[in-house]
């Protein structure tokens, strides 16, 4: 019996993994720490509907990747959000529109990842702590004791810094995630009983707290009668805020928000805040995926290229290729 490649991570750069590895006809099973699928292409379910409170949209700019995003919109899994996009510098606000295709989920972000798990064995909640070899196999450890095994490799598809100590078994790929530094990124939603008097369904923010900001319901496919907005700090922000506490932080990003748009602001009938540890890499790499074959330990995840949505994608893409192109050998 051939036994699983194990796949921790159920975010897009681990799916993508698993979709490619199952249409070769492998056995797979994925974990993941958290209650579903998407990682950072996760959304919030909240009384004012689903909140994209991660990635916020994503562009196709290699081939291979806009080929699959005509698939999954052939699926009706994604389609292009058109925003009234605007740009702040030093506080003004002025109309930014560009010819940039931008994609995404629907009617959620997290959708795209539950779509491409679909069947796929996983078990969520599981906190893999340890990935070891024995004379032949792997076994994952989790984090209440349990062993999960045997499987014939294991692919590590979380975030850098969570994923070094998973690689321990292959030093010098344990060493070279743990020279990813990831920013951190506060990210706020408040919702509003009426529409806010602004043109702007979205704007790239420069040089002050917010980074980001974005009416979630311009997006394609949220079907609701709320004013979803959703406000992202700059890293440099988050990084010198990280430890104060989501009411501060909210109220801070609030009053920010209220400066940048110069509209009156109603009171919010909603407001969270989601701390993101590990957001984005500070820097991109061009690594692909990283593997030690002859071990049947892999690697993956958005760090290893771009730190982005594109960028995990192809990062699960490539550790299935290597995977497949050791097996044959
Ligand atoms: P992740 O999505 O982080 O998936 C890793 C998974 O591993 C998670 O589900 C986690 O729960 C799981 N995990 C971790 N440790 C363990 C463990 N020990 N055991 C089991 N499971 C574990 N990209 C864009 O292209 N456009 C954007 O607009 C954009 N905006 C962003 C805004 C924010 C606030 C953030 C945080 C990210 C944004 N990104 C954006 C980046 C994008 O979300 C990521 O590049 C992409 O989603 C990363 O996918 P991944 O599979 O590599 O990692
Ligand atoms: P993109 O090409 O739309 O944006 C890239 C960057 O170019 C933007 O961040 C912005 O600074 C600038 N830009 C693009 N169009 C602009 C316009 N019309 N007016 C003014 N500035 C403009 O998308 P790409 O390259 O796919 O990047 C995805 C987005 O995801 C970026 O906005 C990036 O900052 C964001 N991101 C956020 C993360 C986080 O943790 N907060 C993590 C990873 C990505």
């Amino acid at each position: 019996m051939q036994h699983p490649i194990a796949i921790i991570g159920t975010g897009l750069a681990g799916l993508s993994a698993a979709r490619r590895l199952h249409e070769a006809g492998l056995p797979v099973q994925l974990f993941d720490k958290s209650r579903g699928s998407g990682g950072r292409m996760s959304s919030k379910r909240s009384d004012c509907g689903s909140l994209d409170l991660g990635a916020q949209y994503f562009t196709a700019r290699d081939r291979h990747f806009s080929t699959a995003v005509q698939h999954w919109q052939a699926q009706g899994w994604v389609a292009p959000w058109l925003p009234r996009l605007y740009q702040a510098r030093q506080g003004q606000l002025s109309p930014s529109a560009d010819s940039q295709e931008r994609w995404v989920a629907t009617p959620r972000m997290s959708a795209l990842c539950r779509q491409l798990l679909g069947d796929l064995p996983v078990q969520f909640d599981c906190r893999i702590s340890e990935a070891f070899r024995g004379s032949q196999h792997w076994q994952l450890l989790d984090s209440q004791g349990n062993s999960h095994g045997p499987f014939s490799a294991v692919i590590v598809a979380t975030p850098a810094p969570q994923a070094s100590s998973l690689l321990s078994a292959a030093p010098s790929m344990a060493a070279q995630a743990a020279s990813v530094v990831m920013e951190p990124t506060w990210a706020v939603a408040l919702c509003f009983d009426e529409p806010l008097d602004t043109a702007l369904d979205a704007c790239f923010v420069q040089d002050q707290a917010l980074d980001w900001v974005a009416r979630n319901q311009s997006k394609p496919g949220r079907e609701t009668h709320h004013e979803q907005w959703i406000l992202h700090a700059s890293s440099t922000w988050s990084r010198a805020h990280i430890d104060l506490d989501k009411t501060a932080v909210i109220d801070l990003l609030h009053g920010e928000f209220a400066e940048l748009l110069g509209c009156r602001i109603p009171p919010a009938t909603l407001r969270l805040a989601h701390r993101w540890l590990y957001s984005r890499p500070a820097q991109a790499h061009q690594w692909g995926a990283l593997a030690q074959g002859e071990l049947g330990l892999y690697a993956c995840g958005d760090w290893c290229l771009s730190g982005r949505v594109e960028g995990a994608w192809l990062s699960g893409q490539e550790v299935a290729r290597k995977l497949l192109e050791h097996r044959d050998a």
